[in-house]
């Protein structure tokens, strides 16, 4: 099949709306300490909600919900369910990396305005579901894609959005009231932000450093990789040029 140039393919959005969608994907950042104590207002609110509702989901299922949390006692719930199994979690790690753990900043629970809860109703539509018949967590991965929707939605909006996933289940349905069959997919911090870091901070940490993409793309098998594909070198040029444009897009820090 003979690739089309994008002009001419009348379904392609134009040049800058194409430029809009990838700087949002490409400078969007999981945020946890960046948080300014600004409301966000509902017109906002709604539409980053509107854009996770229109995700895609198996068999059109739509098992999410969005749970809206303003409140400072339930905020403080929840904060207390992460601190628990924060601690937990820094036991799992061994030596220095123990250490770096507990100086990372994972959650911005109280100093973000809202929280949103993404769920996923795994019986929303009855046992039965197309797409659903054989690999039973695409239900979760359909509230996974509604998640990503909101954040790039907030991205563009200027809202930061951090994903936080460091509790214990129950702890977290209890501080939410969620009912036992309903399954939390994740808690959002979601607010303006004084700023937007250029880099994944566990890459700015040294936690782990971003793969060079040529090391996960495989050809017609797994873990078949061919270095002469040309698909190669344009992958190895777009990851370079996302890295410039993400570190373009820096903004200054602003208070208030
Ligand atoms: C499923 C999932 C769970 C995550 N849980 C947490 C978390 O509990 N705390 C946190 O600080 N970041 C969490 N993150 C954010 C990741 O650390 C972050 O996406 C990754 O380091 C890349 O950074 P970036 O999102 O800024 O590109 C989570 C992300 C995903 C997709």
């Amino acid at each position: 099949m003979k690739p089309e140039p994008t002009s001419q393919n009348m379904h392609a959005f134009a040049d800058e709306e194409r430029a809009a969608i990838y700087r949002t994907i490409f400078s969007r950042r999981d945020v946890r300490g960046q948080f300014l104590p600004k409301a966000v207002p509902d017109e906002v609110l709604s539409r980053i909600i509107t854009a996770a509702h229109y995700a895609p989901s198996v068999g059109f299922m739509q098992p999410w919900n969005f749970l809206v949390v303003r409140s400072d006692e339930i905020k403080r719930n929840v904060h207390a369910a992460f601190t628990a199994a924060h601690a937990e979690a820094a036991e799992m790690f061994e030596g220095d990396k123990r250490a770096t753990y507990r100086t990372l900043k994972l959650e911005g629970i109280l100093e973000s305005p809202v929280g949103i809860c993404i769920t996923c109703d795994r019986e929303r539509t009855g046992p039965v579901v197309v797409g659903r018949t054989h690999m039973k967590t695409m239900d979760l991965y359909s509230s996974v894609c509604a998640v990503q929707n909101l954040w790039l939605a907030a991205r563009a909006e200027g809202l930061g959005v951090g994903w936080v996933s460091i509790f214990n289940q129950a702890a977290l349905q209890e501080a939410l009231d969620i009912p036992k069959g309903i399954t939390p997919i994740a808690y959002l911090c979601v607010g303006y932000v004084s700023h937007f870091y250029a880099k994944p901070e566990l890459e700015a940490a040294g936690w782990l450093p971003r793969l060079p993409i040529e090391d996960v793309v495989y050809f017609e098998q797994w873990g078949r990789r061919d270095e002469l594909q040309p698909l190669i070198e344009h992958l190895m040029r777009d990851q370079a040029i996302a890295q410039a444009k993400a570190n373009a897009s820096v903004l200054q820090p602003v208070t208030g």
